[in-house]
């Protein structure tokens, strides 16, 4: 590195090629491994670090506690913590005695699985094998004639909410992953901005996923009745709430309305034809053969009689 100094007495200073070179090697690595970031939060919210050391954080955790609670192989552990304190997500405490412990941090905290901003449901949908795909895709989909084809359905030959139908575990990452952004968004605006909710009796939520954004809504705004309308797979697995009504996709309801009609429409058809049937059958017997006809409503009257005389 060589310092310059301009004619003002500013000092300039210029890189040798090898040292741009080997900056730029070291940025590459980063790239390399950028994956390990995701990854390794993954895994701890896997191992539920954050949610131990939530529910024990007026003790000091040490690792031996947190590796025997969460049945892992303390030396692993203390890499994995290691990394992520490095990168905000926790941090070392000692104590007096100069014992090692571990406390949360404000980034670890939104690792909390039920915590209320918890971001742990974004991460586990984001690094799923289902939603890494397409990023394996990404240049055939950029380098392929028809790019109107996004990389999740060249992955996956259907688009993301048909796949969420056919795989429930998916249907459930995606769902949370939502909510938990639905969970975010939503407390802001209640917080913020509660007066655009006067006089607002009903609220549709077109796409409202589990329904969390229109319970929060409901919850901050009881005389709100909230319809939550999405697809069949994701209605039918939400959880239920008071002042809430889940409503199935449109055209779902639509085709079920049409079977209906159809089912409906062929019985009339039948009806009619078995009336038109009986009456061809009740006229041919009249015309071919009346005397047959005659003769039954004799028989019909002579029973008649035998009772009449029986009973006198
Ligand atoms: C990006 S998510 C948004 C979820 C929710 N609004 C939220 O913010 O948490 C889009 C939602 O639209 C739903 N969706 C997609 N196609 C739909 C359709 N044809 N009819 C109803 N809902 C649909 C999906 O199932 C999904 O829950």
């Amino acid at each position: 590195m060589e310092k310059e100094l301009t004619r003002n007495g500013e000092a300039i200073i210029r890189r040798s090629d090898e040292e741009i070179h080997e900056e730029a090697q070291a940025n590459m690595w980063k790239f390399v491994f950028g994956f390990t970031e995701m990854a390794v939060i993954k895994c701890a919210i896997e191992l539920g670090i954050a949610d131990f050391l939530e529910k024990n954080q007026h003790q000091h955790v040490t690792l031996n506690q947190l590796s025997t609670s969460l049945a892992c192989c303390s030396s692993s552990l203390y890499r994995i913590l290691r990394f992520l304190i490095n990168r905000g997500i926790f941090k070392e405490t000692s104590t007096k005695y100069g014992e090692i412990g571990y406390v949360q941090t404000p980034l670890s905290r939104l690792l909390v699985k039920e915590g209320r901003n918890s971001m742990a449901a974004f991460l586990l949908f984001e690094s799923s094998p289902v939603m890494l795909a397409p990023w394996h895709n990404l240049s055939a989909c950029i380098s392929s004639k028809d790019n109107n084809t996004p990389p999740f359905d060249a992955a996956h030959k259907r688009d993301i909410w048909k796949y969420a139908e056919v795989d429930s575990e998916h249907n459930n990452l995606l769902n949370s992953a939502m909510a938990c952004d639905a969970r975010i968004t939503v407390s802001a605006i209640v917080n913020d901005y509660p007066k655009i909710f006067d006089g607002v009796k009903t609220i549709v939520d077109v796409g409202g996923g589990n329904g969390t954004t229109l319970r929060s809504l409901v919850e901050a705004f009881p005389w709100i009745n909230g319809i939550n309308f999405d697809l069949p797979h994701v209605v039918s697995v939400a959880p239920h709430a008071n002042g809430m009504e889940q409503l199935l996709d449109h055209w779902w309801r639509l085709s079920l309305g049409l079977m209906e009609l159809i089912l409906i429409s062929l019985m009339l058809s039948l009806l009619l034809l078995m009336l038109m049937v009986l009456y061809m059958l009740v006229v041919t017997c009249l015309t071919m053969f009346p005397k047959l006809m005659l003769l039954s409503s004799c028989g019909f009257c002579m029973i008649g009689e035998m009772k009449n005389a029986y009973k006198s």
